[in-house]
């Protein structure tokens, strides 16, 4: 088991990384569990895939799960499922020194964890991460929202986890493509400022998403250890350090609303794709070399992720994605900072971009 501390001030907590932790649920969570029943909210998928491992352990301690199953996907981070959950806890009578869990993947994390923050002005909940992208990212940082029909994640706040413990067993039920898609988020660590875990992932990458347990073990920790430096350095996102971590996102989430956040783009896919684009967009502008930005699309193509826009076949042009970037959450009084790259783990905030320009590189890119 790998061991993370995440140094927050005032309220440090760990990220433990191994297989089969969710079995030994109680003595990790040793003092959190403080009565009889332990309310839990998951979805469905993962309640039928885990829950019985939840049930089983908690049982032989003499504990009582008490279950809230949300159905599964996007849709449940939605202002409706936040009021009935609150009303659950508030029904279960969880008090703020309490410990809820949050058994799921983002959506559950981010859902599970903004209703804790609001409940009774803030309880304390855990993260069981059960997705690739819960564990390395939206698990640890503590960054809790739902979505709105202005946007995604528009409403939320900062609520850090008492803990997280992230089960590589978990992975083996998690669907191919959402493994695919969260290795996106693996492989920006290594882009953002590690070139040797960029050529780690070169190299491992693919027998990691194969299976191979100590690879993922590696892959796990070593990038919930660099979120965790980087959230220590800059919690609420104000000094501009923990934007490194939207590399992608903002071409990504261009490509997600002109897809209309459906099954046809993951986040991941869509960031895998944003990755592809903020790099060649640098090469373009001159920061880097084309061909280092053609060894990231290699990359991204050979784990098995879309590394080529045009391959969407997307009815619109660059301004049309361009416009997307407009409501985007990033943008400060009239202008949007962009991620670029001046080499792999050289990511910088860019605060001169023109959208026109990238107007006409996406425009090129849509054909290629
Ligand atoms: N808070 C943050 O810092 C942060 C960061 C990144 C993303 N996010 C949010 O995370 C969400 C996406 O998370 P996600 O990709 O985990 O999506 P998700 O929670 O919808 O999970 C993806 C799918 O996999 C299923 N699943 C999850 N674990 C499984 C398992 N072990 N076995 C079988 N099925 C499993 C789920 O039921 C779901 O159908 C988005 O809402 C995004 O905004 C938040
Ligand atoms: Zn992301």
């Amino acid at each position: 088991m790998a061991v993370i501390p995440v140094d927050i001030a005032g309220r440090p907590y760990e990220v433990r990384v191994g297989a089969g932790l969710l079995a030994e649920l109680v003595p990790h969570c040793r003092g959190r569990l403080r009565k009889r029943g332990v309310p839990i909210v998951t979805d469905a998928n993962v309640h039928a895939a885990w829950g019985h491992v939840l049930d089983a352990a908690l049982g032989e301690s003499g504990h009582e799960p008490r279950w809230r199953i949300l159905p599964p996907g996007e849709a449940s981070k939605s202002w409706d499922q936040l009021a009935a959950t609150v009303d659950w806890l508030l029904a279960e009578e969880v008090e703020r020194g309490d410990h809820v869990l949050a058994l799921g993947g983002g959506v559950i994390g981010d859902l599970t964890g903004f209703a804790a923050a609001i409940v009774k002005r803030g309880c304390r909940f855990v993260q069981l991460p059960t997705s690739l992208l819960a564990q390395v990212d939206s698990s640890v940082g503590g960054k809790t929202a739902i979505n709105t029909p202005a946007g995604k994640n528009l409403v939320g706040a900062f609520h850090q986890p008492s803990l997280v413990l992230a089960d590589l067993a978990v992975l083996d039920t998690l669907p191919e493509r959402e493994l695919r898609a969260g290795y996106a988020e693996v492989v920006k660590y290594g882009l953002i400022g590690d070139p040797d875990f960029f050529a780690w992932c070169d190299e491992h990458g693919a027998a990691m998403l194969a299976g191979d347990a100590s690879l993922r073990e590696y892959a796990v920790a070593h990038s919930v250890a660099a979120k965790a430096r980087i959230v220590a350095e800059d919690e609420h996102e104000t000094s501009g350090v923990r934007a490194l971590l939207n590399l992608g996102h903002t071409f990504g989430h261009a490509l997600e609303a002109e897809t209309h956040f459906s099954d046809t783009l993951l986040h991941g896919e869509a960031v895998a794709l944003g990755v592809v684009l903020a790099a060649r967009y640098s090469a373009r502008r001159g920061l880097m070399p084309r061909a280092t930005a053609e060894h990231v699309a290699r990359h991204i193509a050979a784990m098995g992720l879309r590394s080529e826009v045009s391959a969407l076949r997307l009815d619109c042009d660059g301004a049309d994605l361009t416009a997307h970037m407009l409501h985007d959450k990033k943008m400060d009084a009239g202008t949007l900072p962009f991620l670029l790259m001046r080499g792999i783990g050289e990511t910088f905030l860019a605060k001169d971009v023109e959208l026109g320009d990238v107007a006409a590189f996406l425009d090129e890119e849509l054909r290629r």
